[in-house]
């Protein structure tokens, strides 16, 4: 089961405006399917649609077109082109608009004239005077046609219209956050169809390399631009390592990328990190763009300039702060990403709820997941929520010397079961069982109320996280990792601590015996497991 919804593309507009050849280059360019409601039609009628008209008559013609459209209105993620008639009846607009995004295909007369001249299968065409006719017509519905967004296509290639379509749907809902560092600025591009126009956005103009791994490659490696490398790197965190590095580094050098290059990340936060840390480090440093593919690199990994990978002895210990020239965030590639990663995801934008935004938290506790998975535009106001949280953050301690570890939000945790667990369990369930813990140990040392914590575990369990630290990871093994993490924070474990939802802190003042106790209590009983 995968974690998203797309919504259909609908082409409406006079016939010979294209909607058929367009449509069909549109699915192809997006990976999507491709429905043709006349075609559909014919298909189930056994007829052409100029001979329902004709031996049927126009109404029944206009019945079976009205069940296509009430029917595609149920659907996902197709391309639909539509009969000239069919979107000009409210009843069907209303439906197919609900989820889909409708495009108005509109030629010059002339044009369509032309386009149509010796189709003797349109059946209102079938006039002594086409020109006339269609004149008469377009006059007829232009009021109509109108209050869809309109793209001409009078002396454009059919490429050339899907493209601009393509533009059209990215531009037209398109949210950018834009993010300052210490060396300037960049924008945070949340929206949808972003990644067909990668070379566009992420470029600046500049020779790239696409840096991305084998699943995410097998699906969005077709936007990587002509004459780009595409360097695939196995997926998993257990690559994140100096060795993908090293092979990273030797592809770039293989492809002649110097230092005018921009190196493009692209895929979910292991790919972000590797490859950020190779952009930092590579002839001491190149231009990078970051595509997060995952939910969670959406929200969290992508922004705020921290890279790296792991070492034996623990998560993230090699890295450098990288500051992305832009980071495309494209949702329509959440519809491939598994459910479970989607709902690793979830648990950062929990995260954030519980670090700066009450209403984000409480959004959570009343959204309904799995069984009705989000609209992307219902998705975008949320990533773009929790995006904010972290922005707000990183902004404002950009190296974290200070309020960035609030981020770390049962991160403490988290990092000690993914290394423990030999990185089985994804960063973002170790994220949801950290969290509980450390809202558990909170309320242990008596900083929030004794019932956040459990209230914490609903929301996490309702969006389908594992929430409990299996029983196979010793709560002293798991200490002992906590104990690396240490080294790195001048010789004192750090927790960041709730207050309420919306208030954390951080601190070094935590007793050992506590986070054992907290260790042992969140633990999955055995007879449990
Ligand atoms: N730098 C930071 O500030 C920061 C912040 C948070 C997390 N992280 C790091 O991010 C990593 C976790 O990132 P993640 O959860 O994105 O894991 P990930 O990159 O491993 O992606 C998860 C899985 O989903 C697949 N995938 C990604 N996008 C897909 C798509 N659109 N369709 C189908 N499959 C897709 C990947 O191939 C992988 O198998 C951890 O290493 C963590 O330390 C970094
Ligand atoms: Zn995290």
């Amino acid at each position: 089961m995968r974690g998203m919804n797309l919504p259909n593309i609908v082409l409406t507009g006079f016939m010979g405006t294209g909607k058929t050849t367009v449509g069909r280059l549109l699915a192809e360019r997006l990976g999507l399917k491709f429905v043709d409601t006349d075609l559909l039609i014919e298909a189930r009628d056994g007829r052409s649609v100029s001979n329902i008209f004709r031996e049927a008559g126009e109404e029944v013609f206009r019945r079976l077109e009205a069940a296509v459209a009430q029917e595609l209105a149920e659907e996902h993620g197709l391309v639909i082109a539509t009969g000239g008639r069919l979107m000009l009846d409210s009843q069907n607009a209303l439906a197919l608009q609900k989820n889909g995004r409708v495009v108005c295909l509109v030629a010059e007369p002339e044009e369509i004239v032309r386009r149509l001249a010796g189709d003797t299968q349109r059946p209102l065409l079938n006039v002594s005077d086409p020109k006339k006719q269609v004149n008469q017509l377009l006059q007829a519905r232009a009021a109509r046609y109108g209050r869809f967004p309109q793209i001409t296509t009078s002396g454009k290639s059919p490429e050339t219209v899907a493209d601009e379509i393509i533009r059209y749907l990215g531009e037209s809902n398109l949210i950018r956050l834009p993010v300052t560092h210490p060396q300037g600025s960049y924008d945070v591009l949340v929206g949808e169809w972003l990644l067909p126009r990668l070379a566009e956005l992420a470029g600046g103009g500049k020779p790239m390399a696409v840096v991305t791994d084998e699943n995410v490659g097998a699906e969005y490696g077709r936007f990587c631009p002509p004459n780009t490398p595409l360097i695939t790197i196995p997926a998993g965190e257990q690559h994140k390592n100096l060795e993908t590095v090293r092979t990273i580094y030797n592809a770039l050098i293989e492809a002649g990328i110097d230092r005018n290059s921009t190196i493009v990340a692209l895929g979910g936060g292991v790919v972000g990190d590797i490859a950020g840390f190779v952009a930092a480090t590579y002839l001491r440093g190149v231009r990078f763009v970051q595509c997060p593919t995952t939910l969670l690199a959406m929200v969290d990994a992508s922004v705020g300039g921290k890279t790296g990978v792991d070492l034996p002895q623990g998560k993230n210990l090699v890295g450098a702060f990288k500051q992305p020239a832009i980071v495309i965030a494209d949702l329509t590639t959440l519809v491939t990403l598994p459910l479970a990663e989607f709902r690793a995801g979830l648990a950062e934008v929990v995260k954030h709820g519980l670090i700066a935004a009450p209403s984000l938290f409480f959004r959570l506790e009343n959204i309904d997941l799995p069984e009705n998975l989000p609209l992307i535009p219902d998705l975008q106001s949320l990533v773009v929520r929790a995006i904010t949280v972290k922005r707000n953050v990183v902004q404002a301690d950009p190296f974290e010397t200070g309020r960035r570890a609030v981020l770390n939000l049962g991160h403490t945790f988290a990092h000690a079961i993914e290394q423990v667990s030999g990185y089985t369990i994804r960063h973002g369930e170790a994220v949801a069982m950290g969290l509980v813990a450390a809202a558990a140990l909170s309320a242990k040392l008596g900083f929030c109320s004794a019932t956040l914590p459990g209230r914490i575990m609903a929301v996490l369990a309702r969006l389908g996280l594992p929430v409990r630290i299996p029983a196979d990871l010793s709560p002293k093994a798991l200490l002992a990792a906590m104990n690396t993490d240490k080294k790195r924070v001048r010789g004192q474990m750090r927790f960041v601590l709730v207050r309420d939802v919306g208030d954390v802190f951080v601190t070094g003042d935590v007793p050992e015996t506590a986070v054992l106790q907290v260790l042992h209590q969140q633990q999955i009983a055995r007879d449990e497991n």
